[in-house]
């Protein structure tokens, strides 16, 4: 049996493969030190474990679920965007749990694109949006970040791709645009500024693009979390993906958000209720639960995080390696020296002398070829460890 046309140009998730890698390193006796992943290490608040503990417990709380979520999530979504972002939702039509946003990327590619839709990605950015992009069957195209324009796009590349894809022959009809954005971002931690969302919100409306602004890091290192459904008319033009991934320590539960207006909740649906059955009613339930943590909860994460962050600049700093300070999610994004062709170099001559994997920037796309990005996912006597173990085995090369 052949593999189906539309996943040639994909492969495998990079992640999927190295973790095999890495677990074949440890078999040959080696203890690798993988600070690859932003999968956080720390357990989701005993509230939030003992509402899924004593829900499950209950005879009633197995069955299929609404396709829309259960209420009580919906609700509490709704009061989160309201107390943290100043964002007001209709429980009912304008939110949707999803088994994670990683899964709501596939299912927006799938609900928007048809064969050659234009679909603009960051570049660096997180690999799901060309992949499933791609096996959606868009036309990908690629927008810019660079570091000396603060990883922000640049609307008149934007533009001209946008004009291009445009231009048809005559009789075609434009099939439309869907646009990935993500701030805080990932890979490079950018934050971003209310002006940029703005921006973007002005853009989406003259050139009649969809935006998915994707949102899983907002409270990850960060002053206070944006939206950029906060900007006004936002939801003409923008869906934005949430998780608790990252910003309640629940990761391996599956748990995403996806908000905007009830036309584009009502078309996601469409799709969505074809692929899945719900979600499990205790994980719903204690996902309600950690909605309702407050600033303390955050406090306390971020305290854990700013000293690893320490650790990890000290770690660059041997590699000398050059970043700036001031960045937000569970990654630090860095610059390698000129020594080094590109970041698979760097990262495999650490990988195969000091056991320790940094994640090379150049899998987030060519603007990341020079980059490293470390994860703070690690408690800080691994960083400790790995720091020895750099100091000890590795000596970097001369410039070239
Ligand atoms: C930018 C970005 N978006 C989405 C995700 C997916 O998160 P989730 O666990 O909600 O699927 C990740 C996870 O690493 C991410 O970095």
């Amino acid at each position: 049996m052949e593999t189906a046309k539309r996943l040639e140009g994909v492969g495998e998730y990079y992640f999927s493969q190295k973790l095999r890698e890495i677990e074949a390193i440890n078999k040959a006796g080696k203890n690798v030190i993988n600070l690859g992943i932003g999968s956080p290490d720390m357990p989701p608040h005993p509230d939030v474990i003992k509402t899924l503990y004593e829900e499950a417990l209950k005879p009633n709380q197995h069955g299929y679920q609404n396709y829309k979520g259960n209420i009580v999530l919906r609700k509490a979504i709704a009061q989160w965007y309201k107390k943290w972002y100043h964002v007001i939702l209709n429980a009912d039509t304008e939110v949707l749990p999803l088994i994670g946003s990683k899964e709501g990327i596939m299912h927006i590619c799938m609900t928007y694109i048809n064969e050659g839709t234009l679909v603009l990605i960051p570049n660096p950015g997180y690999p799901t949006y060309k992949s499933a992009a791609t096996i959606a069957g868009a036309n990908v195209q690629s927008y810019s970040l660079k570091e000396e324009n603060n990883w922000f796009p640049d609307f008149e590349e934007i533009e001209q791709i946008v004009n291009k894809s445009k231009s048809l022959p005559f009789g075609e009809v434009w099939r439309g645009c869907l646009m990935f954005v993500n701030y805080p971002h990932m890979p490079t931690g950018q934050l971003p500024t209310l002006d940029l969302f703005v921006e973007l919100v002005t853009f989406a409306k003259k050139h009649n693009i969809l935006i998915c602004h994707d949102n899983p890091y907002s409270f990850i290192l960060t002053e206070k979390p944006m939206s950029m459904l906060a900007v006004d008319g936002a939801k003409d033009v923008v869906i934005e993906l949430n998780s608790l991934s990252k910003s309640h320590n629940m990761a391996g539960w599956r748990v995403g958000i996806l908000s905007g207006n009830k036309e584009r909740i009502d078309e996601v649906i469409r799709f969505k209720s074809n692929m899945d059955s719900g979600m499990f009613l205790p994980i719903q339930l204690a996902a309600a639960k950690a909605l309702e943590l407050g600033q303390d909860w955050f406090d306390e994460i971020n305290q854990v995080y700013v000293k690893r962050r320490k650790k990890v600049f000290e770690l660059l700093h041997l590699l000398e390696c050059s970043f700036n300070k001031m960045q937000a999610g569970l990654f630090v994004w860095a610059k390698i020296p000129e020594n080094f062709m590109d970041s698979y170099e760097l990262s495999d001559k650490i990988l195969n002398e000091a056991n320790v994997f940094i994640t090379p920037g150049g899998i987030f796309g060519d603007a990341g070829d020079n980059y490293i990005r470390v994860s703070l996912c690690s408690p800080e006597e691994r960083i400790n460890e790995a720091i020895q173990r750099i100091k000890d085995d590795i000596s970097l090369p001369e410039v070239k």
